[in-house]
């Protein structure tokens, strides 16, 4: 029997979201029906709203979650009925050139449920992601569900599934961050905090967190920032020389999507250094660069796309590093909310009030 649940749906672009009612099939061959227990809120779920990534409204939004796997399909065997899961949005092939030369994290045929979610009249729902978890219910591939261990609280496991682990992933595995290094992170949301804890984890010796928000530069040291810079006041770049002695950071981290922070990043870091750039522009953004300084400066300049992350390896790791106290993931969580308050929490994740806001089920 399908299941009747409500979920967040955006109906038209740039309209207010609003609660609906939406039937989710029981799972296919390959698909999973996942309980939802919490919900991060994220910048592209308002990019579906404002229509910035496709107009194939309705959407069912909501994509950082974790959940009990309710029901799945013929032929599932990785993941069973009562099994506590992130859910990812890049379930690899396998089997595609990128899967079986070791780079999964660009796998060029990651795949989401065959089935549509739909509305009660029977409309076909685009889900966030191939996800649409702002419902107490809803259907993926089942290779979208990782297992983790269930002590990790739903809120703080749910938001490795997206904003978080790109911000980790941006330090660990892009970045390659190592002990001794001086990081600088520029632009401390969510994932800007996530990379310099992921910096912290590492055991840089310097973290240098960069914003325009004091607000934000506060809440950075939670995360283990050593120094802290508003780049509103100060010049960025001399400030990341000065406090490496000169030379710019080994690893410099842009996690705004800007031109004149991505330009930062490339002078700041130091002649063998790494730009890891994880802030993601809008499609009309340019940015202009002497070549000469594109030749001459080494090192390596790098994008990192939902942290280069490997669920399966990943997301249950830092789930017991968690567990141990040694990831402060509950700083993230800045309020807990319910379904009907997305729309609220879009304002106030505009308005820089919040690093997260979490529907919890
Ligand atoms: N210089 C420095 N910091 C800036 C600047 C700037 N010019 N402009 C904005 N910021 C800061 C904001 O004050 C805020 O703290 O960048 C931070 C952005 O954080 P959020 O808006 O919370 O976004 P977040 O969820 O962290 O995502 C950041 O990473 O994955 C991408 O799509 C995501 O592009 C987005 C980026
Ligand atoms: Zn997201
Ligand atoms: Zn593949």
């Amino acid at each position: 029997m399908p299941y009747e649940v409500q979920g967040v749906v955006a109906a038209g672009k740039g309209e207010p979201v609003s609660v609906r009612t939406v039937i989710v099939p029981d799972p296919g061959p390959g698909e999973a029906v996942v309980n939802v227990q919490a919900c991060g809120v994220c910048h592209t779920d308002l990019h579906y709203r404002d229509g910035g990534i496709n107009d194939e409204f309705p959407f069912l939004l909501g994509h950082e979650a974790a959940g009990v796997v309710e029901a799945v399909g013929p032929g599932v065997t990785g993941v069973a009925p009562g099994d506590y899961v992130i859910l990812n949005w890049r379930a690899v092939c396998g089997n595609c050139r990128a899967c079986l030369r070791g780079r999964p994290w660009y796998c060029f045929n990651t795949h989401n449920a065959a089935q549509k979610m739909t509305l009660e009249d029977g409309t076909p729902l685009s889900p966030a992601l191939g996800i649409g978890a702002f419902a107490s219910k809803t259907l993926v591939a089942a290779g979208q569900c990782t297992k983790v261990d269930p002590d990790a609280r739903p809120a703080v496991a749910g938001l490795l599934g997206c904003g978080v682990m790109a911000g980790l992933g941006a330090a660990l595995n892009t970045g390659n961050v190592t002990r001794g290094d001086s990081v600088a992170v520029i632009g401390c949301g969510g994932v800007g905090d996530a990379a310099i804890l992921g910096a912290s984890l590492a055991g840089a010796a310097k973290i240098i967190a960069v914003d325009i928000d004091d607000r934000k530069l506060d809440l950075a040291g939670g995360f283990g920032a050593t120094h802290t810079v508003n780049s509103r006041t100060t010049d960025p770049v001399e400030a990341i020389r000065e406090l490496t002695g000169g030379h710019g950071a080994d690893v410099v981290i842009e996690a705004v999507g800007r031109p004149e922070t991505y330009k930062q990043a490339f002078y700041a870091r130091d002649l063998a250094g790494t730009v890891v750039l994880v802030g993601v522009p809008t499609p009309e953004m340019t940015l202009e660069l002497p070549l000469l300084d594109v030749f001459g400066r080494g090192g390596s300049l790098k994008s990192s796309w939902y942290g280069d992350c490997l669920p399966s390896r990943d997301f249950p790791m830092l789930i017991d590093l968690y567990l141990q106290g040694r990831l402060n993931l509950d700083g993230f969580v800045s309020e807990t909310i319910e379904l009907d308050q997305v729309e609220e929490a879009f304002g106030k994740m505009h308005r820089g009030e919040v690093l997260r806001s979490v529907v919890v089920l």
